[in-house]
């Protein structure tokens, strides 16, 4: 299952609503991945992280999944995807790259 929460307007509650969703689902047994694609990285630091990847959203929107982008929260079961790309950089990626099979 997939659940993606965005909207355009600032402080409506997107990071709130998305760390207690992922934590709630995560205490009720269920393997959840919080994907942080916010420049403004507020989801990647809502949990202490027991062991942090070395690279984060960019190496694998960019590069593929190979590498290592999973860090695992202190919670069990709840897992993160922390954000590093503070200049957007990531936005201009996707718009140039038609689809992104040459990854
Ligand atoms: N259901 C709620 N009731 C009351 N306050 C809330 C609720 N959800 C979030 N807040 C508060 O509103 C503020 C903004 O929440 P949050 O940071 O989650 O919004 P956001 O949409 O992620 O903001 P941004 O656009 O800046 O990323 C925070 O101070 C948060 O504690
Ligand atoms: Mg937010």
């Amino acid at each position: 299952m997939l659940i993606t929460i965005i909207r355009s307007k600032g402080g409506a509650g997107k990071t709130t609503l998305t760390a207690n969703t992922g934590a709630l689902l995560a205490d009720y047994g269920y393997r959840v991945l919080l994907v942080d694609a916010d420049i403004r990285p507020a989801l990647s630091s809502c949990f202490p992280l027991a062991e942090r990847a070395e690279r984060g959203l960019t190496h694998l929107i960019t590069k593929g999944p190979s590498g290592g982008s999973i860090s695992r929260t202190e919670i069990d079961g709840l897992d993160l995807i922390y954000s590093d790309d503070p200049d957007s950089t990531l936005s201009t990626f996707i718009l140039k790259t038609a689809d992104l099979s040459g990854i």
